[in-house]
């Protein structure tokens, strides 16, 4: 007998060696390492090639994947598409476009390919904020890190060794988280065999919704309008408890407690933010400590995306990028997912439906249709 799982919650898709989450206790790990040893410790592209090839890589190793990712460039029709699009396009529709486009050279996805479009994000991202804010298109030029990379072609200006430790470890703590809707969006695509490109694709569109990926947006634009730590209370009272709106950077499918990327992220927003961002930090703090007296009893505590968006914008981002930055992440996981997933059970995704409907009807003609 069919049953109707509501939102797939419970369904297990697949198998995977990938991530592995505790949501009880609070634990993520991607392939048997604990998150905070990899953020604290690893520099993306080790995180890559652990997604991608299944250990950390030794020195020579790391450095023959850098070399792979250090290839930045993109057609220019990419760059091309994303110029043709109004300026206050929102910066996910700028890279669903470059992603669409891309599928006209449809690549075979595989742990080579793959390298190739976490290079290519990365000058995607780049170009939707330089893009956006009316700059000159710049590919990023290779250098020592990713991180680095990013953020120097993006700001056209050399980022300092904290900002570089802090974006690497923003792109681990987003790389993957199993199988969350925009990952599953992905692999629905993927499971019918279309290209690669038009798996992120879905997965971008996923990913944008305020319940997803655009909640670091959300959740940063509730401590601006919130604007000062003493209008925490009166602002959550009204919003929250009387007006019944849902706490943004609160809640998860899978954590029933404190997310540990978001302790993580709160803690970089500490070593980096400005006066602007301190002021942030004290309403999210202050917001936090309401929302968990408010929400614990139903398990619901700071998500990833509660602090990541004043790390984002103590790195200068503004809040537009948020999503975007996440979407440049989390390529990797939606990649080793799908890579993993035809792999090891290429099956078709394809669920049911349970109807509810009318029981079998004799059919009525126009004509003697009344009312
Ligand atoms: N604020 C207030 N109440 C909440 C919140 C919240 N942030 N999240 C869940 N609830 C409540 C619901 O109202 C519901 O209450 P009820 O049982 O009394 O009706 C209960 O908790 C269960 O909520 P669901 O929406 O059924 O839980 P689900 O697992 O489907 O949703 C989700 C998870 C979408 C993340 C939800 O917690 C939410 O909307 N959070 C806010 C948006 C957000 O921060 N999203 C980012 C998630 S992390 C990520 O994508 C990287």
């Amino acid at each position: 007998m069919f049953q109707v799982s509501r939102g797939l919650e419970n369904v297990i898709i697949k198998e995977t060696s990938l991530t592995y989450i505790d949501g009880e206790k609070g634990i993520l790990r991607y392939r048997g390492y604990n998150i905070e040893d990899l953020a604290e410790n690893c520099e993306y592209e080790e995180v890559v090639y652990l997604m991608l090839f299944g250990e950390l890589p030794n020195a020579k190793q790391l450095q023959e994947i850098k070399e792979k990712i250090n290839q930045y460039e993109v057609p220019e029709e990419v760059l091309d598409s994303m110029k043709s699009l109004p300026r206050n396009a929102d910066p996910i529709s700028y890279m669903e476009t470059a992603f669409s486009v891309m599928s006209i050279w449809g690549e075979t996805i595989n742990k080579f390919t793959a390298l190739d479009i976490i290079a290519k994000a990365s000058t995607i991202v780049s170009n939707v904020y330089r893009i956006k804010e009316g700059l000159r298109p710049k590919i990023p030029e290779p250098s020592e890190s990713y991180a680095k990379s990013f953020l120097e072609a993006t700001f056209s200006k050399k980022p300092s060794d904290e900002e570089v430790r802090a974006m690497n470890a923003a792109l681990i703590l987003y790389a993957d988280h199993e199988v969350p809707a925009s990952t599953t969006a992905a692999l629905v695509s993927a499971s019918t065999l279309t290209d690669i490109y038009s798996c992120i694709a879905s997965a971008l569109s996923a990913l944008k919704g305020p319940l997803h990926g655009g909640a670091a947006e959300e959740a940063f634009k509730q401590f601006v309008e919130i604007g000062s730590p003493e209008n925490v209370e009166t602002w959550f009272n009204e919003k929250v408890v009387k007006g019944k709106n849902r706490l943004m950077g609160f809640g998860h499918r899978v954590y029933k407690t404190y997310d540990p990327r978001a302790k993580i992220f709160k803690k970089m927003a500490y070593s980096l933010a400005n006066e602007e961002g301190k002021k942030y930090l004290q309403i999210a703090e202050k917001l936090e400590e309401l929302g968990v007296n408010q929400f614990s009893q139903k398990k619901i505590y700071p998500n990833t995306d509660f602090y990541s968006g004043i790390v984002f914008y103590s790195l200068g981002f503004p809040i537009y990028m948020f999503t975007a930055l996440f979407a440049l992440s989390r390529v990797l996981g939606w990649l080793a997912h799908v890579i993993e997933y035809l792999e090891n059970q290429p099956a078709i995704i394809w669920p049911r439906a349970l109807y509810v409907g009318p029981e079998k009807r004799d059919f009525v003609p126009l004509k003697q249709r009344v009312g």
